[in-house]
């Protein structure tokens, strides 16, 4: 791309990556069919259709045209699903391992590959088993998989030691089918499990206080499918507030949900930028170079850690300096020296950054190395001048659906030179 423009104009998002995936994983909580809107047209959406596939569920999707790259996707789940998810799939995406959870609570087993993903710190699945074991079920890990067996599971108390996204999600999925109450404290309260629980809600499923850091679920002899709509894309939209900041642009990202974004638009307000709530999205205007902000990274409500390198590709170009404190994934600052080779000034110690503004950045071929570090490498290279070309841009395909188009139609100079996928 070659940097320079402003981004300006409209820009719809559809349904979050985050919520899309284990909703689909959801699917699985009941024979028949369940449909999904606003899914998004994404490699991890592909990965996730190939897992339920090989459960033995048949998996359609359908783009909805001027969606902004979302469809419907259509899960048609067996009476008796197979229980074993391949390693060359789970390694390929994380979230697969949220199949655990349902495959577990309808089927009293599960066979599940461990899960590669993103290379942004160790991710560890402590919490996930150990809750599973607290709900009766046998956990053991053999030849590369998680095995787990549990006849019926039996509603308990669990305390999570950090409020994980993925095992809160995991632990809700099994317990809808559990005898009796479970209530998970210290539970996350990410938009997208609320999003999860609204569906096992419509499923049938008895759920309290989603959203909170209490849950509560009283299980459920069994759910009936549903047709859901999944909840806009929080990163996604935060991103395109960041480019617009960081271009000194003005653009209006349509179904942003402001309040999924309190901390990140506050930032953005305290850098400098006009953001304006709107009906249906949001408004965010920028005329001058913004200031630098410190940024933390913070299970939800905090600033979430998926924006943080857009956090540190912003500072890059502010005035002043901003300390951004990752506290959520230890590898998450890898991306940094790629900034670095853009002119950024940015110096590493643990998990605070130091980024000593600029007022351009300057072009070089740069590697994405996880899907948000990908987007951020993009933004910084909208404010570089000259030509920068972002390699393994696949990364990017795994979380934004269509964003060179999009890209392009607020106004960036962008193309893509590899094929998608
Ligand atoms: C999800 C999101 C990811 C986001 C993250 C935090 C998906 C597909 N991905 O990832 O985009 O960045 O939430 O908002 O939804 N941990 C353990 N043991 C566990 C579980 C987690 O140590 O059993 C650690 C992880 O290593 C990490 C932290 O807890 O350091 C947070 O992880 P978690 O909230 O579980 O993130 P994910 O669900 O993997």
């Amino acid at each position: 791309m070659t940097g320079g423009t402003a981004l300006t104009g409209r820009v719809r998002v559809t349904g979050a990556k985050n919520s899309s995936l284990k909703l689909m994983a959801a699917a699985l909580l009941a024979t028949g069919r369940t449909v999904v809107d606003e899914v998004p047209d994404i490699l991890d959406v592909s990965i996730m259709s190939e897992v339920l596939r090989r459960l033995g569920c048949g998996v359609e999707y359908e783009r909805t045209p001027a969606s902004g790259g979302g469809g419907r996707v259509t899960i048609d789940v067996p009476e008796d699903p197979s229980t074993e998810t391949d390693y060359d799939l789970v390694r390929k995406m994380r979230a697969s391992i949220s199949v655990l959870g349902p495959l577990v609570a309808r089927c009293g087993s599960a066979r599940v590959a461990l899960p590669g993903g993103d290379a942004i710190g160790s991710r560890g699945l402590d919490m996930h088993i150990s809750g599973l074991e607290r709900l009766g079920a046998t956990i053991v890990s053999e030849h590369g998989y998680l095995v787990a067996t549990a006849p019926r599971l039996s509603g308990t108390s669990i305390w999570l030691d950090f409020p994980s996204v993925g095992a809160t999600e995991n632990l809700v999925m099994a317990a809808v089918l559990a005898d009796g109450t479970t209530v998970i404290d210290n539970a996350a309260r990410e938009p997208e499990i609320v999003d999860i629980c609204s569906m096992l809600i419509a499923m049938g499923a008895r759920i309290d206080g989603a959203g909170t850091s209490t849950i509560t679920v009283e299980g459920v002899e069994s759910l009936s499918p549903v047709t859901y709509t999944a909840v806009p894309d929080r990163i996604v939209a935060g991103t395109w507030a960041i480019g617009a900041v960081m271009t000194r642009g003005d653009v209006v990202v349509e179904r942003a949900v402001a309040e999924h974004l309190s901390v990140a638009l506050d930032k953005l307000t305290d850098a400098g930028a006009t953001v304006e709530v709107l009906p249906g999205g949001l408004r965010v205007a920028m005329s001058e170079r913004p200031r630098g902000v410190d940024v933390v990274t913070l299970p939800f409500p905090g600033f979430p850690t998926d924006l943080q390198p857009m956090a540190v590709a912003l500072a890059a170009v502010s005035t002043g300096t901003a300390l951004i404190t990752e506290n959520v994934f230890e590898g998450r600052f890898m991306f940094a020296n790629e900034l670095v080779r853009l002119g950024a000034d940015v110096r590493i110690d643990g998990h605070h950054a130091v980024v000593r503004g600029r007022e351009r950045l300057s072009s070089a071929p740069v590697v994405a190395t996880d899907i948000r570090a990908g987007a951020g490498l993009v933004l910084a290279g909208l404010v570089s001048d000259g030509i920068t070309e972002v390699q393994e841009v696949h990364h990017v395909d795994r979380g934004y659906p269509d964003f060179v188009e999009q890209l392009r139609g607020l106004g960036a100079d962008v193309k893509r030179t590899s094929r998608p996928g």
